[in-house]
């Protein structure tokens, strides 16, 4: 999708259709609007006013505007860049379907919208043309609805700022490629094949790419992700993407994604309503691999590497079993509780990993728990961290993406009693309560203790039931923005 400034006014405007966000207060100010006498009536009429989340569309015949879109914002307070990148997804995937292929998109009169959030309307307009498009429907034949064929090619903004925009779809891709490769089933993206497509972003974008398989990962003494691999008729990999920018280095950070390819849960098995959608449940990874993206696309000077820790935890006569017990990396026993609880010991393995490479910052992302999407619901994720300089700065960070985060405790005594097992170092799953914090606790013992480390716990937000704002059914791609915006922090 082209983005390009556009300098006269909206009576002159001959492109087609026109997407007007309005406030309430707007409507009430007619001479504040840019142009158009049609808006006037309307609203005049009483037929448009601008309440939050309502919309008309009005075909007109004379003059250049064919379609024009009135879309509402709501009251000015509470009118943040958030609401507006979420509106403009949606009109721009209102007017895409409705077959126009060029829209004018008035934003000055929302300036200050804007202002507070940290991003320009440059910038967000990008994000929202580039997330609006997507939706998975390579394997539908009918394309109606919300699968009819998007039709958007141009989007024309006054006072554009056009590095902005672009930095803004540069962003978007990230998150859709994350999104794409997310929502593949379980039966396409193996670990196997998941590495492939590792290898061919690398190849695309001049990364490197290494994998390391069963054979590799046994003299490696991942442990714990063989066990969680060992019941699939497809092995599990380690997939290790390295970002390298041309100049020097001015920091290095690691970012490890949560790889399941499909969690039945294992020999613990989940009961079917909790078993769909656990094609998801390598979001994590397809993140991971977003953010390389962005970061290679954006040229930034941060090594940036990206550990995949990629298993399909099933259940089968290799499986893992409750009761064994396995040696992660850093040589750790775990004694495994419950097969269902994966997620931890796959990443046990590749944060001993990231550790090894002595970052600057480990970050990981990961569907972790169902208790962390019970804690938070579906539209905030789990932020937990020790180092308050980390944690602040993904805070700063989600908040220009409005990717929402919620800080968690990343240390309690009571629950780190709960770790401990009668016959090895730790166990793998603890009681109800609690159970995103001790996840947490969990994973920090594999992390070395004087590296900042965040974990993302992005179960629940991975997964949209329906379209919303800028996600559209299925995948989120959530987290890839805030990461490559922290990263791009880092590299300024
Ligand atoms: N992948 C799940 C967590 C999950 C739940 C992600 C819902 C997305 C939506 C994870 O592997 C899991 O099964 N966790 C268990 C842990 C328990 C056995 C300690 C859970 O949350 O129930
Ligand atoms: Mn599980
Ligand atoms: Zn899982």
């Amino acid at each position: 999708m082209d983005i390009r400034t556009y300098d006269g006014s909206m009576n002159e405007w001959r492109g087609g259709a026109a997407l007007l966000l309005l406030r309430e207060e707007d409507c009430a100010a007619l001479s504040a609007l840019p142009g158009a006498e049609a808006v006037r009536t309307l609203v005049e009429r009483g037929d448009f006013k601008g309440k939050k989340g309502s919309s008309l569309r009005v075909p007109l015949f004379e003059g250049g505007v064919k379609n024009l879109y009135l879309i509402g914002l709501g009251k000015a307070e509470g009118c943040g860049a958030a609401l507006v990148r979420d509106t403009l997804a949606w009109g721009l995937r209102m007017a895409g379907r409705q077959r126009n292929e060029s829209v004018l998109v008035p934003l000055t009169h929302l300036e200050p919208a804007f202002q507070e959030g940290g991003l320009s309307s440059s910038a967000i307009v990008g994000e929202a043309a580039g997330l609006c498009g997507y939706v998975f429907d390579k394997y539908k034949e009918k394309k109606e609805g919300e699968y009819e064929p998007f039709a958007l090619k141009e989007v024309f903004v006054p006072g554009l700022v056009p590095e902005e925009a672009r930095r803004g779809q540069t962003f978007a891709r990230a998150q859709t490629a994350a999104r794409a490769l997310a929502n593949e089933p379980g039966c396409v993206i193996t670990p196997e094949a998941l590495a492939e497509c590792a290898g061919a972003l690398a190849k695309e974008l001049g990364l490197s790419c290494e994998v390391w398989d069963e054979k590799r990962l046994k003299q490696e003494r991942m442990g714990a992700l063989l066990a969680v691999g060992s019941g699939s008729a497809n092995p599990p990999r380690l997939i290790h993407l390295t970002y390298t920018p041309k100049g020097k280095p001015k920091k290095k950070a690691v970012l490890v994604g949560k790889g399941i390819t499909f969690d039945s849960g294992g020999l613990d098995i989940k009961p079917s309503n909790f078993m769909t959608t656990m094609k998801g449940d390598k979001s994590g990874a397809c993140a991971v691999m977003g953010v390389l993206r962005g970061a290679a696309e954006l040229d930034l000077s941060v090594e940036v590497h990206g550990l995949l820790a990629a298993a399909e935890n099933m259940p089968s006569g290799s499986s893992y079993r409750p009761d064994d017990i396995v040696r992660a990396r850093n040589g750790k026993t775990i004694e495994i509780d419950n097969t269902d609880a994966e997620g931890r010991l796959v990443l046990a393995d590749a944060l001993c990993l990231a550790s090894e490479l002595e970052p600057d910052a480990i970050i990981d992302m990961a569907t972790l728990t169902g208790a962390c999407a019970v804690a938070l619901g579906k539209w905030r994720a789990g932020l937990f961290a020790r180092s308050d300089a980390l944690a602040d700065a993904l805070l700063a960070a989600s908040r220009r993406r409005s990717e929402p985060l919620w800080r968690m405790p990343a240390e309690d005594e009571h629950i780190e009693e709960t770790l401990k097992s009668p016959f090895a170092d730790m166990v793998n799953s603890g009681p109800r309560y609690g159970g995103a914090i001790f996840a947490a606790l969990f994973l920090s013992r594999f992390v070395k203790k004087d590296i900042p480390w965040a974990h993302l716990d992005i179960a629940g937000v991975d997964f949209m039931d329906k379209e919303w704002g800028v996600y559209s059914k299925g995948a989120t791609g959530f987290g890839v923005r805030t990461c490559l915006d922290y990263l791009a922090g880092l590299s300024a």
